[in-house]
């Protein structure tokens, strides 16, 4: 049976409620306890719909896209592009401006190859002190090679960014301003719009990290005012593998190709080769289009939930977790206590006892947290922190879970007692 497009659709329509029956793994026994997931920000749980919507690509309409004029690879090219249009709908983007790419990593990587090549010796690129590795070291790597210069917003007391000194940092040499929406270690969120037009006001592009506010929020890029935005599909009930990148089309099509090969080109002769229009121009080689579809379905299955809702609810938890958490001695959490400028990401220390043996003590429970520096080194040199314990809420999870793990907690302080 071949695949229509609208079943795309069809297959990702969620049982709204319980939530958890959507998602198999969670009735997962993990050492003999129910698993309590808590990793979120790592990456998130499949819902059924994801699930389903690639196996019946797989089972009824697997080829090659873009190449086939044979029905099969006309049908996967027109579920492929069709995800395409579901994405660029979720964030209020074109067609043309979304480009799939592995991931976060992959997308700013993109960005940092394809705009340095414009860079010119004392061009600054500012970041902030809130960046995961991923927009951080590719930045690096640029401003060694084209002999720019690296700046970092800093943080306030409360955990935000200091837009005061902000201002001062993004001045006229500034090229590219690349700062996260949500930190994954503090759960702060950004006030992207300001920045973009601090950085609009001195002819800077504004690149947002996505990777953990695109998942929970309702992100729009025309009410961001951002120039380019990143995100992974796995953090988001979507499969790994699939991420994307949207960009302002007038910018993109001035910027140079990341990877060049089959695909991305328009015409090749044996001493030279002209690029495809977008978004293709930037999707070299066999892309992951099973997982552009997971990654579809996986938006379709946020929409049906509602956005709305999934933000009252990480509210309500968050609440709720602030609440419990402080009633254990001896913990500290590193992030705002702020509801409106938070998500549902909770870091945190306990008194004398190491993050990993805090993880490592809670999996005997079932619970799955992750414990380190998260992939944000110079975040933790700055707090002076060799690491966090961190445990990251999504739409499945519940008070129930919130409960789970104070209780472990008390059990790690027992043993270490
Ligand atoms: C804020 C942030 N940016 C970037 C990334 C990198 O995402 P990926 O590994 O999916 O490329 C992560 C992953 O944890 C993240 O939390």
């Amino acid at each position: 049976m071949a695949m229509k497009t609208n079943e795309i659709e069809n297959k990702s329509v969620p049982t709204i409620v319980p939530v958890e029956e959507d998602f198999p793994i969670l009735k997962t026994l993990i050492n003999g306890k129910k698993l309590v997931y808590l990793d979120n920000s790592a990456t998130t749980q499949k819902p059924k719909q994801v699930i389903a919507a690639m196996t019946h690509f797989y089972e009824h309409c697997n080829a090659n896209v873009h190449r086939g004029i044979y029905t099969l690879s006309r049908q996967a090219t027109e579920a492929y592009e069709k995800s395409r249009q579901i994405i660029a709908d979720f964030i209020g983007a074109s067609f043309d401006e979304i480009i799939f790419t592995k991931g976060t990593t992959e997308s700013l990587n993109l960005l940092a190859s394809s705009l340095g090549k414009k860079l010119q010796p004392g061009d600054e690129i500012v970041l902030s002190e809130m960046e995961h590795h991923s927009n951080i070291v590719p930045w690096q790597q640029i401003a060694k090679e084209k002999k720019c210069i690296l700046k970092y917003i800093p943080l306030t007391a409360e955990y935000t960014l200091d837009l005061e000194k902000a201002k001062k940092i993004i001045n006229s040499k500034t090229k590219i301003v690349s700062v996260t929406q949500m930190s994954n270690v503090l759960g702060t969120i950004n006030p992207i719009t300001e920045l973009a037009r601090i950085a609009h006001a001195v002819d800077a592009v504004l690149i947002v990290d996505g990777a953990q506010s695109v998942p929970h929020l309702p992100v729009n890029v025309q009410e961001l005012e951002c120039d380019f935005l990143a995100f992974s599909g796995h953090k988001m009930g979507g499969p790994t593998g699939i991420g994307v990148l949207y960009g302002k089309r007038k910018l993109l099509e001035n910027m140079e190709p990341f990877l060049y090969g089959g695909d991305m080109i328009r015409e090749v002769s044996f001493d030279n080769a002209s690029w495809n229009e977008l978004p293709w121009k930037f999707e070299a080689g066999t892309p992951s289009i099973a997982q552009a579809i997971g990654l579809a379905a996986a938006v379709q299955y946020l929409q049906n939930y509602g956005m709305d809702k999934i933000v009252e609810h990480e509210k309500k938890l968050t609440a709720y977790a602030l609440q419990k958490l402080s009633t254990i001695p001896g913990l500290k959490i590193i992030g705002s206590a702020h509801l409106d400028n938070r998500g549902a990401i909770f870091s945190f220390t306990l008194d004398g006892i190491h993050s990993h043996d805090v993880s490592e003590i809670l999996d005997r429970e079932g619970i799955a947290v992750r414990g380190g520096h998260h992939c944000a080194m110079p975040l933790m040199s700055r707090l002076q922190l060799p690491g966090t314990t961190r445990a990251s809420l999504y739409l499945y999870n519940t008070e129930k879970d919130v409960d789970a793990l104070v209780t472990g907690l008390k059990k790690v302080q027992k043993v270490f007692a």
